[in-house]
């Protein structure tokens, strides 16, 4: 148990500090602090928080601005400003604005301060505010870059994590009914001093509690007071309070995200990951040496055959030689399909390698999704490339359409997705629907940079033309015999989904409950890794089927290759179902919906991906088998 937890607490930062310490990426160069001088605290948009104990549901997927005006938070003066974010940062949800707290270095420590006293909070944004701590609505402050976060303990094993974000209030027993709203931050900043005079922040955490009593006498953070529960009938005042205090710390800056990073949730056990990798591999390992063996054994039976002149019969996938290579129904929704997969394949592949060279930790904020949008921009040549051979490969000729369809088809489709859940997330008065203008510069980006490389690739695509088969084609189709039920589409294809699925799945919970319940993931080691057995995974079962419905004289396997590689995603659509079923309790309409529609994005990239790799894995292991036979 202790070593790859050990391994992943120690390895990604270490990799980070190694990057950190060869050159400071920018935005991460530590910002050193004189004494007295101010420390900006920024606000980032309300998210809903998974509670940290076992059982604990999301009950919300909708994501509100820290001044939204029902919330009747202190506003700065002047107004709040919106603060620079990178595109995925916005994408995922960031909006960062700043925020009236008068924080200065080493100042102030542990005097009670008053924020701001807001008078006449209706009883309508008070039933608002109740209705969002019942969801376990979590704010998001930011200090010099850091979070800040909630210490907790787990229940069930005594760990104390840290929680990025801290409640908005508190709705557990006794104040189910009555939900109290926290008025009072307690803000643990801890600083590091490298040199005298120079404190840099290395730690953020925020005790919130909740004040009632009289909002407007004399202000005591000590004194014991009844929490402060808001009236849905009447107007309310609420004093927002704050104490800040300075604890040195050894930590340098260059670890500061350790802490942030071991949140472990208790259910994630990393020997259970461990060990269906081995199972995966060591079932990949003996498909291969059984398909390796009985090829081998045929072909040289097959060899041996055409040798002695009495024996002329032909058997198993011998026999479709003259059938492989015929042109399959529609060539050219599936030479898009390929294409499309292999850009996001090697999307996907080259964020992996910046992931585990340590660039995309969650200290920089939404470079993950920055690097996967910009690298997705710029393989639109690759995608145009492949779709452009594969087409010409199976013998189609309509070269301009196939090449447009290819720059086009899956950013349209993402992006109608995209649209519609913005409907539903601005009818749901949330933040998180995508801005207007990031709308446009991804549309620039995608239709701008993508769609013209993706036919720049088609060009040269179909400049190298098709791949030389090495049999030929019949001119008059076999017959095809009855294929036995579990060779048939969809029995194969989700027979086939659940090796690369079962090497995943455990890797999934975390990949959904960061996309979903906004944790931090960085466990890109295992992530890398996993890809690569389900990538491998996928390639293996997918030959493997496809011999044996040669072997069954069946020819037509083109899509069913496609198919069966992306069984995969069949399963992760119905483990989404159960992840919805054992993990949400979304209240509203709207949630349900992003959810299922951020689902089915994932699903489609899902399939896509191993569908092409099932789909190219198999063309050149089929190429590879009719080329080892002779014929005559
Ligand atoms: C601030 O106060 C706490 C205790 O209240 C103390 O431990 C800490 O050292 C103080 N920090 C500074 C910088 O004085
Ligand atoms: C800060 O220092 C105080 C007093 O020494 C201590 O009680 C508290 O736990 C410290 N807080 C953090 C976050 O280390």
């Amino acid at each position: 148990m202790a070593g790859p937890r050990t391994f992943v607490a120690y390895a990604v930062p270490i990799l980070l500090s190694l990057c950190a310490d060869a050159f400071y990426l920018p935005g991460a160069a530590p910002h050193n602090y004189r004494q007295g001088e101010k420390v900006d605290l920024f606000v980032n948009a309300l998210t809903p928080m998974l509670a940290g104990t076992d059982d604990a549901k999301l009950k919300s997927l909708i994501n509100y601005d820290y001044y939204n005006p029902k919330f009747h938070f202190c506003e700065p003066e002047g107004g709040p400003k919106k603060q620079p974010e990178s595109l995925g940062s916005i994408l995922f949800g960031d909006r960062i604005f700043n925020s009236p707290y008068d924080i200065r270095m080493l100042e102030n420590n542990g005097t009670c301060q008053t924020l701001c006293t807001v008078r006449d909070v209706p009883g309508e944004d008070a039933k608002f505010i109740n209705d969002r701590i019942r969801e376990d609505y979590a704010l998001n402050w930011l200090i010099d870059g850091l979070p800040a976060a909630e210490m907790k303990v787990d229940l069930r094993t005594g760990d104390v994590f840290y929680d990025m974000g801290f409640n908005l209030g508190n709705d557990d027993e006794p104040y189910h009914e009555t939900p109290a709203l926290n008025n009072h931050y307690d803000i643990y900043i801890r600083y590091h001093s490298p040199s005298p005079d120079n404190y840099r922040v290395v730690g953020v955490l925020v005790w919130p509690s909740s004040h009632g009593g009289p909002q407007d006498g004399p202000v005591n953070c000590e004194e014991e007071a009844p929490p402060l529960i808001l009236s849905e009938t009447a107007p309310n005042m609420i004093r927002y309070t704050y104490r800040v205090t300075w604890n040195e710390s050894d930590t340098p800056w260059a670890t500061r995200w350790d802490n942030y990073l071991h949140i472990f949730d208790p259910r994630i056990h990393w020997f259970s990951l461990i060990n269906s990798l081995v199972i995966v591999v060591f079932l990949c390992i003996m498909v291969s040496m059984i398909l390796l063996r009985s090829v081998s054994r045929d072909i040289s039976r097959y060899n041996a055959i055409d040798l002695s002149e009495d024996v002329q019969e032909d058997w198993g996938w011998k026999l479709v030689h003259g059938e492989v290579f015929r042109t399959p129904r529609y060539p050219m929704a599936l030479s898009v399909l390929v294409g499309n997969g292999a850009q996001l394949c090697a999307m996907v592949a080259v964020t992996l390698v910046f992931a585990l060279l340590g660039f995309l930790s969650p200290s920089n904020r939404g470079s993950l999704a920055t690097v996967m949008m910009v690298c997705w921009t710029f393989f639109g040549g690759i995608g145009g490339y492949i779709s452009s051979r594969v087409y010409a490969s199976m013998g189609g000729t309509d070269k301009r359409k196939n090449s447009f369809i290819t720059a086009t088809i899956l950013p349209t489709t993402i992006f109608a997705i995209i649209f519609l859940l913005n409907l539903f997330l601005l009818a749901a008065g949330s933040s998180g629907a995508v801005p207007f203008g990031t709308m446009l510069f991804i549309v620039i980006l995608w239709f701008g940079i993508s769609a013209p490389l993706s036919a720049i690739g088609s060009y040269f695509g179909s400049k190298h033309g098709a791949i030389q088969h090495p049999v030929r084609v019949n001119p008059i189709p076999r017959q095809i015999p009855p294929t036995p039920k579990y060779l048939r589409p969809w029995a194969a294809t989700l027979l086939s989904g659940i090796l690369p699925f079962g090497a995943a799945f455990v890797e999934l919970y975390f990949v959904l409950s960061s996309l979903f319940a906004s944790r931090a993931y960085y466990a890109f080691g295992f992530l890398a890794l996993t890809a690569f057995v389900v990538a491998l995974t996928t390639a293996t079962v997918t030959i493997l089927f496809t011999y044996f419905i040669l072997c069954a004289e069946e020819y037509r396997w083109h899509w069913r290759a496609f198919l069966t590689g992306g069984g995969s995603a069949f399963w992760l659509l119905a483990y989404g179902f159960f992840y919805w079923l054992s993990r949400l309790s979304l209240d509203s309409f709207s949630s349900t919906v992003l959810y299922f529609g951020y689902l089915f994005l994932l699903c489609l990239f899902d399939f896509l991906i191993t569908g092409t790799i099932g789909f190219l894995a198999t063309y050149w292991a089929v190429r590879r088998l009719y080329s080892s036979i002779r014929i005559d």
